[in-house]
């Protein structure tokens, strides 16, 4: 017997042989025996091995068939399916995996967001890991206002759909925001997006295919990591330091790779709230010029400046290199899902046509409630009182900071934006880190999440929108005994990617 299933034993006597034949096949494809994509042998060669005719050994085949367990190809042969059939005491939904194509490597972080929003809604955690505005600064009674206005209005037509670029009266308004940094020159720039995390993935989708190379600022917002690694694009990550990103590292990277698109915050960069500096901007604005790749300016934190005034947007500088992505996630709230994105040219076209295929609109009736807010004016009210009551709690926490922990964490003192980056002086485990501080109650985003390569220094995250001062001194405290508890631990090890 040549044959791996054992054919020589088949009852020959009770039943049926083709049944007796299908059963030992059953058998050996869910045990393993025959592998996914496994060829089985011809008719004629299974009658042989059988000892049964050609066509008992075709109706076992076709049997098989029926039952989901192989495939035939003509000309080809039968050969064992990827996905052998469950019987229906087996249903579980553990099935799906085997259809699932492997995720990108994104290090875990979709997990650690996922953990980060829900501990931050556990109150005897202090959250320290998501950057979200402040309940108690959100616009309730004004978006109430325009919600109802909107209804009074338009009656049934509050809930149609809209545009793909977005309702029209949204678009002028915020070409209106957008004239004042300079990032778009009309409504005709403007797509709007269900928030900037979509503008940021439109981007990437539009720009990139599988071994085109981009580079990204790093460390980084983690969505931006995500899409950019989504797309199957090689990315290089460079450094970005107190004067934003690093542009001498990044002529290096050009000298050695064909650069499609640079991706960075230039304005209180998440996680570090800095700004890029005006003489890098001019290199980097030069380099695009001159090399020929596309920036993705992500302002989403850019009118969170604790001054008060954004920085000029990058676009304003180079309209034709840039597109640029801005929410207002992170003053009017972002439960409303309002983003968009100013580009023009064959770019533009490009994000519109992709939009249509994504979602064909961002919810309409938030667009409407935003125009409506828009045009009252109290955005930039909500952004004067956002001002200093961000800078106050970052100044709480670098102070908290500085008297738990000094001598261990280099911290860079934000311009703006909800979180800050701290550095520390030990080479301690980020994860460890993570763990022990949530024993401690207090959570914090380990800087693997938020940079693309390993670092051998270890660094972590640090927001301080959603607690008030008080929490925010206790936050640090539980932080240098979780650190403190650490070292006891002897857990110094070199930084790894978060699990
Ligand atoms: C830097 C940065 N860009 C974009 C986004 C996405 O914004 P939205 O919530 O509008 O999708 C975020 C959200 O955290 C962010 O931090």
């Amino acid at each position: 017997m040549s044959y791996k299933v054992d054919l020589s034993d088949l009852d020959r006597s009770a039943g049926s042989l083709t049944a007796a034949l299908v059963a030992r096949f059953r058998e050996a494809i869910d045990e393993g025996a025959l592998a996914p994509a496994e060829r089985l042998p011809t008719v004629r060669e299974l009658a042989r091995e059988a000892g049964v005719n050609s066509v008992t050994a075709a109706r076992v085949y076709a049997r098989l068939r029926e039952l989901g367990y192989v495939t035939a190809t003509v000309g080809r042969g039968t050969f064992v399916r990827d996905l052998p059939p469950f019987t229906a005491d087996e249903v579980s939904e553990e099935w799906q995996s085997a259809l699932l194509p492997a995720p990108p490597p994104s290090g875990g972080r979709e997990r650690l967001l996922q953990d980060a929003l829900r501990l931050a809604r556990q109150g005897e955690v202090i959250s320290l890991a998501v950057g979200l505005p402040a309940r108690e600064l959100l616009p309730v009674a004004e978006i109430e206002a325009a919600t109802a206005s909107v209804f009074a209005e338009l009656g049934a037509e509050a809930l149609a759909y809209t545009d793909v670029e977005g309702v029209p009266e949204l678009r002028e308004q915020l070409a209106l925001l957008a004239r004042e940094d300079g990032s778009a020159q009309g409504a005709d720039e403007i797509l709007v997006t269900s928030g900037g995390r979509q503008g940021i993935d439109l981007v990437c989708r539009a720009l990139l295919r599988p071994g085109d190379v981009a580079c990204v600022e790093s460390p980084s917002f983690m969505g931006i990591l995500a899409s950019l690694e989504a797309t199957g694009a090689r990315l290089v990550g460079i450094p970005t330091d107190a004067d934003g990103l690093d542009t001498g590292a990044l002529e290096r990277a050009l000298a050695r790779h064909p650069v499609k698109l640079v991706a960075l915050q230039p304005a209180c960069q998440n996680p570090t709230g800095r700004h890029l500096s005006a003489e890098r901007r001019e290199t980097l604005l030069r380099l695009a010029r001159e090399r020929g790749f596309l920036i993705l300016e992500d302002a989403v934190y850019a009118p969170t400046t604790f001054a008060g005034v954004s920085p000029p947007s990058l676009r304003s500088a180079a309209p034709h290199h840039v597109v640029t992505v801005q929410s207002l996630s992170k003053s009017v709230g972002g439960g409303l899902r309002i983003g968009w994105l100013a580009a023009s040219g064959p770019v533009f076209g490009r994000l519109v046509a992709l939009k249509t295929t994504s979602d064909v609109n961002t919810a309409a009736l938030p667009q409407r409630i935003a125009a409506r807010y828009l045009a009252t004016g109290a955005y930039r009210e909500l952004l004067a009182r956002a001002a200093p009551y961000y800078r106050q709690r970052a100044e709480a926490l670098s102070a908290a900071l500085a008297r738990e922990l000094g001598g261990e964490l280099e911290v860079l003192e934000p311009l703006g934006g909800h979180s800050l980056w701290a550095t520390f002086t030990r080479r301690i485990d980020e994860q460890g880190l993570y763990a022990e501080a949530l024993r401690h109650g207090v959570t914090i985003t380990p800087g693997a999440a938020a940079r693309l390569e390993p670092s051998a220094r270890a660094a972590t995250r640090l927001s301080f929108s959603l607690a008030g001062p008080a929490e925010l001194e206790q936050g640090a405290r539980r932080l240098a005994a979780a650190y403190r508890s650490l070292l006891r631990a002897g857990r110094y090890a070199a930084t790894r990617p978060a699990a």
